[in-house]
Protein backbone atom coordinates (compact mmCIF):
# COMPACT_ATOMS: atom_id res chain seq x y z
CA UNK A 1 0.00 0.00 0.00
CA UNK A 2 1.01 3.38 -0.53
CA UNK A 3 0.36 6.57 0.76
CA UNK A 4 1.06 9.92 0.36
CA UNK A 5 0.13 12.72 2.33
CA UNK A 6 0.63 16.54 2.07
CA UNK A 7 2.69 16.29 -1.30
CA UNK A 8 4.10 19.34 -2.82
CA UNK A 9 6.87 19.61 -5.67
CA UNK A 10 8.92 22.43 -6.53
CA UNK A 11 11.26 23.46 -9.20
CA UNK A 12 13.02 26.07 -9.95
CA UNK A 13 13.05 27.88 -13.52
CA UNK A 14 15.51 29.92 -13.97
CA UNK A 15 14.89 32.42 -10.35
CA UNK A 16 11.54 31.67 -9.69
CA UNK A 17 10.27 28.48 -7.58
CA UNK A 18 7.12 26.69 -9.39
CA UNK A 19 4.91 23.88 -8.05
CA UNK A 20 3.58 21.45 -9.52
CA UNK A 21 0.81 19.45 -6.73
CA UNK A 22 -0.20 21.56 -3.57
CA UNK A 23 -0.61 19.22 0.00
CA UNK A 24 -1.91 16.55 -2.85
CA UNK A 25 -3.15 13.29 -0.63
CA UNK A 26 -3.16 9.97 -2.22
CA UNK A 27 -3.69 6.16 -1.91
CA UNK A 28 -3.49 3.13 -3.84
CA UNK A 29 -4.23 -0.08 -2.62
CA UNK A 30 -2.61 -3.29 -3.41
CA UNK A 31 -4.51 -5.02 -7.03
CA UNK A 32 -5.72 -1.91 -7.49
CA UNK A 33 -5.95 -0.51 -11.29
CA UNK A 34 -5.97 3.00 -10.99
CA UNK A 35 -5.19 5.76 -14.30
CA UNK A 36 -4.36 9.26 -13.84
CA UNK A 37 -5.40 11.65 -16.46
CA UNK A 38 -4.25 14.98 -16.87
CA UNK A 39 -2.97 17.65 -19.92
CA UNK A 40 0.88 17.58 -21.16
CA UNK A 41 2.56 19.12 -18.55
CA UNK A 42 0.53 19.03 -15.56
CA UNK A 43 2.72 16.59 -13.38
CA UNK A 44 1.59 13.14 -14.45
CA UNK A 45 5.14 11.78 -15.15
CA UNK A 46 6.57 13.48 -12.28
CA UNK A 47 4.17 11.71 -9.89
CA UNK A 48 4.69 8.70 -11.33
CA UNK A 49 8.34 9.02 -10.23
CA UNK A 50 7.45 10.04 -6.83
CA UNK A 51 5.32 6.67 -6.75
CA UNK A 52 8.26 4.62 -7.99
CA UNK A 53 10.86 7.09 -5.94
CA UNK A 54 13.03 7.83 -8.73
CA UNK A 55 12.59 11.57 -8.07
CA UNK A 56 13.21 11.94 -4.08
CA UNK A 57 13.19 15.53 -4.11
CA UNK A 58 9.38 17.12 -2.48
CA UNK A 59 7.89 17.86 0.56
CA UNK A 60 5.11 15.99 2.10
CA UNK A 61 5.18 12.10 3.25
CA UNK A 62 5.27 9.40 0.95
CA UNK A 63 5.01 5.80 2.86
CA UNK A 64 4.72 2.06 1.39
CA UNK A 65 3.45 -0.06 4.22
CA UNK A 66 4.02 2.34 6.66
CA UNK A 67 7.49 2.66 6.08
CA UNK A 68 8.36 6.90 5.46
CA UNK A 69 10.72 6.48 2.29
CA UNK A 70 12.96 9.18 2.20
CA UNK A 71 14.30 7.71 5.58
CA UNK A 72 15.49 4.72 3.61
CA UNK A 73 19.09 4.78 1.76
CA UNK A 74 19.46 5.11 -1.65
CA UNK A 75 21.17 1.45 -1.84
CA UNK A 76 17.59 0.37 -0.11
CA UNK A 77 15.61 1.99 -2.45
CA UNK A 78 17.33 1.02 -5.67
CA UNK A 79 17.26 -2.74 -4.54
CA UNK A 80 13.87 -2.27 -3.48
CA UNK A 81 12.66 -0.65 -6.74
CA UNK A 82 14.09 -3.36 -8.93
CA UNK A 83 12.27 -6.02 -7.08
CA UNK A 84 8.99 -4.54 -6.76
CA UNK A 85 8.44 -2.02 -9.88
CA UNK A 86 8.38 -2.59 -13.45
CA UNK A 87 7.77 0.64 -15.63
CA UNK A 88 6.72 1.36 -19.17
CA UNK A 89 8.42 4.50 -20.11
CA UNK A 90 6.90 6.43 -22.66
CA UNK A 91 10.30 6.32 -24.69
CA UNK A 92 10.27 2.62 -24.11
CA UNK A 93 14.06 2.74 -22.89
CA UNK A 94 15.36 -0.04 -24.21
CA UNK A 95 18.42 -1.20 -24.92
CA UNK A 96 19.02 -0.54 -28.77
CA UNK A 97 21.82 -2.64 -29.27
CA UNK A 98 20.62 -5.61 -27.12
CA UNK A 99 18.22 -8.59 -28.88
CA UNK A 100 14.50 -8.60 -27.80
CA UNK A 101 15.29 -11.94 -25.49
CA UNK A 102 17.86 -10.02 -23.86
CA UNK A 103 16.27 -7.04 -23.14
CA UNK A 104 13.80 -8.47 -21.14
CA UNK A 105 15.72 -11.23 -19.65
CA UNK A 106 18.51 -8.31 -18.21
CA UNK A 107 16.14 -6.97 -15.50
CA UNK A 108 14.82 -10.80 -14.53
CA UNK A 109 17.84 -12.31 -14.75
CA UNK A 110 19.81 -9.48 -12.54
CA UNK A 111 17.65 -8.99 -10.01
CA UNK A 112 16.57 -12.91 -9.84
CA UNK A 113 12.97 -12.00 -10.21
CA UNK A 114 10.07 -14.34 -10.07
CA UNK A 115 8.38 -14.91 -13.99
CA UNK A 116 4.82 -14.61 -14.18
CA UNK A 117 5.96 -16.23 -18.18
CA UNK A 118 9.09 -17.56 -19.86
CA UNK A 119 10.40 -14.65 -22.31
CA UNK A 120 9.00 -16.92 -25.34
CA UNK A 121 5.29 -17.08 -23.87
CA UNK A 122 5.28 -13.54 -23.30
CA UNK A 123 6.31 -12.75 -26.87
CA UNK A 124 3.80 -15.01 -28.09
CA UNK A 125 1.01 -13.01 -26.20
CA UNK A 126 2.06 -9.87 -27.94
CA UNK A 127 3.17 -11.00 -31.23
CA UNK A 128 6.72 -10.90 -31.42
CA UNK A 129 7.98 -14.53 -31.05
CA UNK A 130 9.64 -14.17 -34.69
CA UNK A 131 11.12 -11.09 -33.11
CA UNK A 132 12.80 -12.79 -30.26
CA UNK A 133 16.62 -12.63 -31.25
CA UNK A 134 16.22 -9.36 -33.41
CA UNK A 135 18.20 -6.31 -32.22
CA UNK A 136 15.94 -3.64 -30.61
CA UNK A 137 17.41 -0.89 -33.56
CA UNK A 138 15.55 -2.83 -35.97
CA UNK A 139 12.38 -2.52 -34.46
CA UNK A 140 9.79 -0.38 -35.49
CA UNK A 141 7.93 1.90 -32.40
CA UNK A 142 4.73 -0.15 -32.28
CA UNK A 143 6.72 -3.36 -32.38
CA UNK A 144 9.22 -1.50 -29.02
CA UNK A 145 5.67 -0.45 -27.68
CA UNK A 146 4.90 -4.15 -27.33
CA UNK A 147 8.54 -4.88 -26.12
CA UNK A 148 7.94 -2.97 -23.44
CA UNK A 149 5.28 -4.12 -22.31
CA UNK A 150 6.42 -7.74 -22.57
CA UNK A 151 9.09 -6.93 -20.32
CA UNK A 152 7.02 -4.87 -17.81
CA UNK A 153 4.51 -8.17 -17.55
CA UNK A 154 7.00 -11.10 -17.62
CA UNK A 155 7.86 -10.56 -14.12
CA UNK A 156 6.04 -10.57 -10.76
CA UNK A 157 6.30 -6.94 -9.81
CA UNK A 158 4.24 -5.95 -7.01
CA UNK A 159 3.57 -2.51 -8.73
CA UNK A 160 3.40 -1.86 -12.70
CA UNK A 161 3.97 1.76 -13.82
CA UNK A 162 2.31 2.81 -17.32
CA UNK A 163 3.91 6.10 -19.24
CA UNK A 164 1.37 7.12 -21.98
CA UNK A 165 1.72 3.55 -23.00
CA UNK A 166 -0.42 4.68 -26.27
CA UNK A 167 0.71 8.26 -27.39
CA UNK A 168 2.37 7.26 -30.31
CA UNK A 169 0.20 4.62 -31.56
CA UNK A 170 -2.57 4.82 -34.68
CA UNK A 171 -6.47 4.17 -33.26
CA UNK A 172 -6.21 0.45 -34.00
CA UNK A 173 -3.10 0.05 -32.39
CA UNK A 174 -4.25 1.72 -29.28
CA UNK A 175 -7.47 -0.35 -28.61
CA UNK A 176 -4.74 -3.86 -29.41
CA UNK A 177 -2.55 -2.34 -26.54
CA UNK A 178 -5.47 -1.44 -24.55
CA UNK A 179 -6.90 -4.98 -24.70
CA UNK A 180 -3.45 -6.12 -24.47
CA UNK A 181 -3.14 -4.49 -20.78
CA UNK A 182 -6.30 -5.50 -19.84
CA UNK A 183 -6.05 -8.78 -20.42
CA UNK A 184 -2.79 -9.27 -18.65
CA UNK A 185 -3.76 -7.49 -16.05
CA UNK A 186 -6.64 -10.04 -15.65
CA UNK A 187 -4.75 -12.87 -15.41
CA UNK A 188 -1.68 -11.55 -13.17
CA UNK A 189 -4.02 -9.20 -11.15
CA UNK A 190 -0.76 -6.82 -10.58
CA UNK A 191 -1.39 -3.04 -9.25
CA UNK A 192 -1.23 -0.83 -12.48
CA UNK A 193 -0.89 3.15 -12.31
CA UNK A 194 -1.66 4.02 -15.87
CA UNK A 195 -1.12 7.48 -16.62
CA UNK A 196 -2.58 8.85 -20.07
CA UNK A 197 -3.89 12.22 -21.54
CA UNK A 198 -6.61 10.16 -23.07
CA UNK A 199 -9.73 9.36 -21.79
CA UNK A 200 -10.62 6.67 -23.58
CA UNK A 201 -8.04 4.43 -22.06
CA UNK A 202 -8.55 5.59 -18.91
CA UNK A 203 -11.74 3.89 -18.87
CA UNK A 204 -9.40 0.47 -18.98
CA UNK A 205 -8.91 1.22 -15.22
CA UNK A 206 -10.81 0.71 -12.29
CA UNK A 207 -10.63 3.99 -10.46
CA UNK A 208 -9.49 7.28 -12.44
CA UNK A 209 -8.00 10.27 -10.90
CA UNK A 210 -7.73 13.71 -12.62
CA UNK A 211 -5.34 16.34 -12.23
CA UNK A 212 -6.87 19.56 -11.33
CA UNK A 213 -5.50 22.60 -10.34
CA UNK A 214 -2.55 20.75 -9.01
CA UNK A 215 -4.05 18.34 -7.23
CA UNK A 216 -5.03 14.72 -7.59
CA UNK A 217 -8.93 14.19 -7.64
CA UNK A 218 -10.88 10.95 -7.72
CA UNK A 219 -13.13 11.74 -10.76
N1 LIG B 1 13.32 18.99 -13.37
C1 LIG B 1 12.45 19.92 -13.75
N2 LIG B 1 12.75 21.24 -13.65
C2 LIG B 1 11.86 22.18 -13.99
N3 LIG B 1 10.62 21.92 -14.44
C3 LIG B 1 10.26 20.64 -14.56
C4 LIG B 1 11.14 19.57 -14.23
N4 LIG B 1 10.48 18.38 -14.43
C5 LIG B 1 9.25 18.71 -14.88
N5 LIG B 1 9.11 20.05 -14.94
C6 LIG B 1 7.90 20.78 -15.33
O1 LIG B 1 6.83 20.30 -14.56
C7 LIG B 1 5.64 20.22 -15.35
C8 LIG B 1 5.10 18.81 -15.32
O2 LIG B 1 5.93 17.93 -16.06
P1 LIG B 1 5.55 16.39 -16.32
O3 LIG B 1 5.48 15.69 -15.03
O4 LIG B 1 6.50 15.87 -17.32
O5 LIG B 1 4.08 16.53 -16.93
P2 LIG B 1 3.22 15.51 -17.81
O6 LIG B 1 3.84 14.14 -17.70
O7 LIG B 1 1.83 15.59 -17.24
O8 LIG B 1 3.25 16.01 -19.22
C9 LIG B 1 6.04 20.70 -16.73
O9 LIG B 1 5.67 22.05 -16.83
C10 LIG B 1 7.52 20.53 -16.76
O10 LIG B 1 8.13 21.44 -17.64
MG1 LIG C 1 4.58 12.85 -19.15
Amino acid sequence: MIEIKKLVKYFSVSWEKVSIFENTDFSLWDWEFIAIVGPSGSGKSTFLNILSWIEREYSGSVQLNWQELSKLSDAKMTRFRGQNISYIFQNFKLIENLTVKENIDLIVDLNKLERNFSTLEILKIVWLENKLNSYVYNLSGWESQRVAIARAFVWKTKLLLADEPTWALDVVNKKIVMELIVRLQQKIGNTIVLITHDDEVAQLAEKIYRVYEWKLELT
